[in-house]
């Protein structure tokens, strides 16, 4: 079945609403002070959603290829700009909340837990994707550079994991980080499976 062109933007406009749940939820848990540490619930919130949204869009391209609902895709650019939107908020904690911009503090604690370091080249990695998201940037890139570009998703999502494995096996509690690896994995591996099988196809027509 597929859905009219009403029914996706119906769909779009409830995931826009409900991607920002978290958001709300981590504004009205501090303002109503419900929180014992809010700096450290807001760092650790806004990460979790930003690895989540990177394992969300990842697994778009599977999910579609695996049910052939191709109007997943209307979705994605939605679902990565959420994984920017949450990175720039935890940045921002990180920044403003935790350090006040101050960039000698911020080294630091970056030099005392090197994690830090990993997570801001995901960051980083994540701008050219997020300011090249527009219909504009894409016939202006040209769709195969434009391709290869956005499969920095590739690189950047293995190294949010990174981070939360290294901030965890600190701590020696290495489940979640271990899910998300297995995840990230299955749903990289499944792209390198179907490369090799479509590299092979014309060899055997
Ligand atoms: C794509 C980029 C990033 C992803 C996916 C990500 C994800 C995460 C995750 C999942 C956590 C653990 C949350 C938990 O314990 O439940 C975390 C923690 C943390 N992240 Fe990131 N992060 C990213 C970028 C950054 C950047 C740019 C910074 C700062 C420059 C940063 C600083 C931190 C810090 C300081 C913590 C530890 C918080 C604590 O100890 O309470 N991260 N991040």
């Amino acid at each position: 079945m597929t859905p009219t062109s009403r029914q996706i933007a119906l769909l779009k406009a409830a995931v826009f609403v409900l991607a920002l749940v978290p958001l709300a939820q981590m504004v009205y848990l501090t303002l109503a002070g419900a929180l014992v540490e809010p700096l450290q619930y807001i760092t650790r919130a806004t990460g979790d959603w930003t690895l989540y949204f990177l394992c969300i869009t990842l697994a778009v391209t599977p999910l579609r290829r695996l049910s052939k609902w191709n109007w997943l895709l209307k979705l994605r650019r939605m679902l990565g700009l959420y994984a920017f939107f949450y990175g720039l908020l935890h940045f921002t904690t990180f920044l403003w909340f935790d350090h006040f911009f101050d960039v000698a503090e911020m080294l630091k604690d970056v030099a005392k837990r090197p994690f830090i370091l990993v997570g801001f080249i995901a960051f980083v990695l994540l701008i050219p994707l997020a300011a090249t998201s527009t219909n504009g940037m894409i016939k202006r890139l040209g769709g195969k550079n434009w391709q290869w570009l956005h499969r920095l998703i590739y690189v950047i999502a293995p190294l949010g994991v990174l981070h939360f494995w290294w901030m965890k096996a600190a701590k020696n509690d290495l489940a979640q980080p271990a899910l998300f690896t297995a995840l990230v994995a299955i749903l990289l591996l499944m792209r390198v499976w179907w490369a090799r099988q479509k590299a092979k196809a014309p060899a055997r027509a």
